[in-house]
């Protein structure tokens, strides 16, 4: 998770200081801003008189009793309604608490704070938000090039689409050398390139102009695939474009190509399911360790990263079990996926999804299997309860 909001701080103490500042180093508040001020509620009270409001306050008081009631009422005055507040206060009583959460106050500290206790009270206070998002957003990403990333997420767009009957948006950010309008079998006029370009100015009847249509219920933001589009995407332009994106379908998956800077990084980070693959090799091993590292910490508990393996029995020698990885990465695979060259060959030389060119192989049930686990619908286990034996019964109990 990623927030995107404005917090004013309003402190009295060291220690409420540098539990703000902790914030402000977070990843999880990389794009937000962060307005700390001396004064406790006082200084609150005359900055919010002048300035509009932030959606998130928080602020340290030492008032007790009435006192501090006539301060929360003269706050409730100059705050917009909505606004989220934290307290830091002096007074220990129980049915103090319990009014304060009454009167919209989200948290009350009792005298200090720390980074950590802050931080966890903020993701509760805005967990909500996230939640009432229209879509569900699932990246997928390989450990290295040509893993597969890029088929798997176009195979699960469509099967999300199919299995679910939602609409679904494929965004292909390989801006160069992408993939996605080949899968099913496009020329695309329009392209993210150009969404790109235009993004400080993105709406929906704009956006309606670049996707272009790939099966029922499947739309693509197509990737130019050539050289020559000049375009680079930056994380400020890229969250315009699928600010609008998110509102237009039920899933949007974006296929993400190999390579680490701060978009790639904002939206491993910030999508609600996101895919690592890797291919199960040393090299593989190395890069994922250091991404499993890297999005541990800066994913919420509720978002999962998933470990796909694919092209599983490629190697004859030298490749690593599952348990190496799981081991090294700490996090089991949810899948395998067998390495399929007919399947996967033939999907490619016809511009067309597994499903259509190879509907009873292993590899496609396995790819619906993981259209499934990433639609937040069901659960593994409802899964494995729901397949009594045969294949998808074997991978889900691994
Ligand atoms: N399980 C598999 N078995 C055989 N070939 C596969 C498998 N998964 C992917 N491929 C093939 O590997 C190649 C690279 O896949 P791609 O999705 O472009 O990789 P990435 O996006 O990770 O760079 C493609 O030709 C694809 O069809
Ligand atoms: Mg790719």
């Amino acid at each position: 998770m990623i927030l995107r909001i404005n917090i004013g701080a309003f402190i009295l103490t060291d220690a409420v200081r540098n539990a703000v500042h902790e914030l402000g180093d977070d990843r999880l508040f990389l794009r937000s801003t962060l307005n700390v001020e001396e004064g406790g509620m006082a200084a609150a009270l005359n900055f919010l008189s002048q300035h509009s409001t932030p959606e998130l306050l928080i602020i340290e008081t030492t008032a007790q009793d009435d006192a501090l009631f006539d301060e929360l009422n003269a706050l409730a005055d100059v705050c917009q309604p909505g606004t989220r507040v934290i307290l830091i206060g002096a007074e220990n009583d129980i049915n103090l608490f319990k009014t304060l959460i009454d009167q919209g106050i989200s948290q009350y500290f009792l005298e200090t704070v720390t980074g950590e206790e802050l931080k966890a009270s903020v993701v509760d206070a805005f967990a909500e938000k996230a939640m009432n998002a229209k879509s569900r957003t699932i990246a997928f990403f390989g450990m290295r090039g040509g893993v597969g990333s890029s088929e798997l997420a176009h195979n699960v767009a469509s099967e999300l689409a199919q299995l679910y009957n939602e609409d679904v948006i494929l965004v292909d950010l390989d801006i160069a050398f992408g993939t996605a309008a080949l899968s099913y079998n496009l020329q695309p006029a329009q392209t993210v390139a150009d969404a790109i370009a235009q993004a400080g100015s993105m709406d929906e009847p704009l956006m309606m102009r670049y996707l272009e249509s790939g099966a029922k219920n499947v739309s693509l933001l197509c990737a130019p695939g050539n050289l020559n589009s000049g375009i680079e995407i930056t994380p400020q332009a890229l969250e315009m474009v699928l600010k609008v994106i998110k509102q237009m379908a039920s899933y949007v998956v974006l296929d993400i190509p190999h390579m680490w800077n701060p978009w790639v990084q904002d939206m491993l980070v910030d999508a609600d399911d996101t895919v690592i693959v890797g291919t199960p090799d040393l090299y593989n091993l190395r890069d994922g360790k250091n991404l499993f590292e890297f999005l541990a910490p800066n994913r919420g508990m509720e978002a999962p990263t998933r470990l796909i393996l694919n092209k599983v029995g490629e190697l004859k020698k030298g490749a690593l079990s599952e348990k190496e990885f799981t081991d090294v990465l700490g996090t089991k695979p949810s899948l395998s996926i067998p390495f399929d060259g007919d399947s996967f060959s033939a999907a490619m030389n016809n511009g067309e999804l597994l499903r259509a060119v190879a509907a009873k192989a292993d590899s496609t049930a396995i790819v619906q299997t993981l259209a499934q686990l990433v639609s937040g619908k069901e659960t593994k286990t409802d899964l494995a309860k729901k397949s009594k034996g045969g294949l998808l019964a074997s991978l889900l109990k691994k």
